[in-house]
């Protein structure tokens, strides 16, 4: 019985899943030396930071990077994550030191995970959380991933 399971139809019942914030809960960590702090940190925030030279994308990227690592095996919430997460945020961070202030849309070098049925055309796989579907190749980005990319948004990983 084969159901239509690719994953670009899924988009519509799934939800952008924002984890961020919960994979910086118990960290004390402030990553700049200026009294900016992760945890507390709005987007808005974080882009104030990013045009005070307070924080950099690639800050942020190995900041959440290291939480996933050091709070996923107790969460295990996040799949996989984006082995070209670091290098597209060295792009957006080189970006922002060409591009005239303001001129960046909104997500500009923030990170994201998505659910993993949401479908990415990068390294990342697309699951929908299925063995059956992993590898398998989808032929685009679902909609919702073309808008967080073109606002600049940087997918980190896939979310379960
Ligand atoms: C996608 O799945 C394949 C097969 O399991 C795996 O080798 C690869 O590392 C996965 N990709 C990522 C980015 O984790």
């Amino acid at each position: 019985m084969a159901t239509n399971s690719k994953p670009q139809f899924c988009l519509f019942s799934s939800l952008l899943l924002i984890l961020l914030p919960i994979l910086s809960f118990g960290s004390h960590c402030t990553v700049t030396g200026h009294g900016f702090s992760i945890e507390e940190a709005s987007v808005h925030d974080i882009q104030l930071a990013f045009k005070q030279n307070q924080l950099a994308s690639r800050q942020l990227i190995e900041f959440y990077l290291k939480q996933i690592h050091r709070l996923n095996p107790i969460i295990k919430g996040v799949i996989e994550v984006n082995p070209e997460a670091l290098h597209l945020a060295d792009k957006a961070d080189s970006e922002r030191n060409l591009k005239a202030p303001g001129s960046l849309s909104g997500l500009h070098g923030i990170p994201i995970l998505l659910e993993d049925n949401i479908a990415t055309k990068d390294k990342l796989n697309t699951t929908a959380g299925s063995f059956a579907l992993l590898g398998s190749v989808v032929p685009n980005d679902a909609g919702v991933v073309t808008k967080l990319r073109k606002a600049g948004a940087i997918i980190i990983g896939k979310a379960s």
